[in-house]
């Protein structure tokens, strides 16, 4: 299954949560998170259900309310209730609800299906990818949209995984993970600038 969350990585990204948010927005994140969702062409209706899976502090989440505003609902999902905790009290600062869900992506089931799924930098860290985007394939129905980040094979990532142990993946592998997991792949984009550009890449896909 999807799951490889450890206690010892979500103990790990307890301890990381107070600085996380600085961290992500120092670095560039934040733009770069608000630059994919804003590239066109996009769409979005206040009505959507959004679901930010291993939200971390919220950062992508808070790029999608800077986008689109507050959507009717947005799920919070991450093992870590420090990381929670930081991503409700940000997203609350721009007028969101938020259902936050203390869970990983191999044990979290819905009440019902999304419209959107955010989700950055967080399948670097499962053992079996395809299996995850299956499962978040189970949380929409056909047309949905995931905008997917993944950390990409570059030295800058090579030193972050001294520390976090994640996995990087060439586009052409994450495109063909999408296939195999039912989603089809609409756009990839690529970050213009900063750390943002060296570690990572968009991946824009609708549920097949
Ligand atoms: C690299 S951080 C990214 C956080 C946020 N998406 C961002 O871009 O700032 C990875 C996050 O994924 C969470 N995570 C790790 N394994 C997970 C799993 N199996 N399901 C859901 N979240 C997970 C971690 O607790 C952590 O908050």
């Amino acid at each position: 299954m999807s799951g490889t969350r450890t206690p010892t990585l979500t103990s790990r990204y307890e301890r990381a949560a107070g600085g996380w948010g600085d961290k992500m927005r120092t670095l560039g994140y934040g733009d770069a998170y608000l630059g994919f969702l804003a590239a066109p062409p996009h769409r979005a209706d206040p009505s959507d259900r959004i679901c930010d899976v291993g939200c971390g502090t919220g950062t992508f989440a808070e790029a999608w309310v800077g986008v689109y505003g507050p959507p009717a609902q947005l799920t919070l999902l991450d093992p870590s209730p420090a990381m929670l905790t930081r991503a409700e009290t940000a997203l609350h600062r721009h007028g969101a609800a938020t259902e936050p869900v203390p869970d990983g992506i191999d044990t979290f089931h819905p009440a019902a299906p999304f419209d959107h799924l955010l989700a950055a930098h967080v399948l670097e860290h499962v053992e079996d990818p395809v299996a995850a985007l299956q499962t978040m394939r189970t949380w929409v129905n056909s047309g949905a949209r995931l905008w997917l980040i993944v950390s990409k094979p570059h030295w800058c990532n090579a030193i972050i995984w001294l520390q976090w142990r994640h996995r990087a993946y060439r586009s052409e592998d994450v495109a063909a993970m999408l296939a195999d997991a039912g989603w089809h792949l609409d756009s990839q984009y690529t970050f213009p600038s900063g750390p943002p550009s060296r570690t990572s890449r968009g991946y824009r896909a609708i549920a097949s």
